[in-house]
């Protein structure tokens, strides 16, 4: 008998502890996955007919995807675009065809992009001629961006990148994104 209420005790533990693991896995995922409010940040051109380029993308907690978006931007403005970087949310416009190109970046919890961009991209009723994705994740696999494709109504998406956290060379390579998309 005592044997048992022992072993009913630890299940219970056992049980809780596990809920609150989920809650706080929940929580987390909700707070990441949230929307940030307005960061709007400008890199200008000294050209006042420059194209314009805007970087919406979901920061990160260890700032991986704040990194890259930052790298693509800079890519950019050096060849000649004026960027507009900023977090997905209400503050943004819904129509985005007073740029040449728009860049999407999220972040990736369980296969799914960050639920403030899907969102956003949702509300979209008239995309940039020139869409670009990019993720930034600890797994090769992207099937968060095939879900933001989707999402894109009216314009082809011409390029879907995933940033690993455990590639050292991400953010040169998410400059050499940003140059490559202002060549093109
Ligand atoms: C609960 C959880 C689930 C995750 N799921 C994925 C996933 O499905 N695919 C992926 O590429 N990365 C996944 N990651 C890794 C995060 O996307 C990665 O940590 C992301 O870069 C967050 O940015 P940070 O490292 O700057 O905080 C997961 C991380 C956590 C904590």
């Amino acid at each position: 008998m005592k044997f048992v209420k022992k072993f009913f005790k630890i299940v219970l533990i056992a049980f809780l502890a596990m809920l609150v693991a989920m809650g706080g896995l929940v929580l987390f995922m909700n707070s990441a996955n949230g929307d940030k409010g307005d960061n709007k940040t400008v890199l200008a051109s000294v050209d006042e007919n420059a194209p314009k380029a805007l970087v919406v993308y979901q920061p990160s907690i260890s700032k991986n995807s704040d990194k890259v978006a930052k790298a693509i931007a800079q890519g950019l403005n050096e060849k000649g675009y004026e960027v507009t970087l900023n977090y997905p949310g209400k503050h943004l416009d819904t129509s985005l065809s007073e740029y040449d190109l728009v860049v999407f970046g999220s972040v990736v919890y369980a296969g799914q992009p960050a639920k403030a961009l899907a969102d956003y991209m949702a509300t979209v009723k008239a995309y940039a001629p020139r869409v670009a994705l990019f993720s930034v994740g600890g797994l090769d696999q992207s099937p968060e961006l095939d879900a933001l494709e989707k999402l894109v109504v009216g314009s082809s998406v011409e390029s879907k990148t995933k940033f690993t956290t455990k590639n050292q060379d991400m953010v040169k390579e998410a400059k050499a994104l940003g140059l490559s998309l202002a060549s093109r």
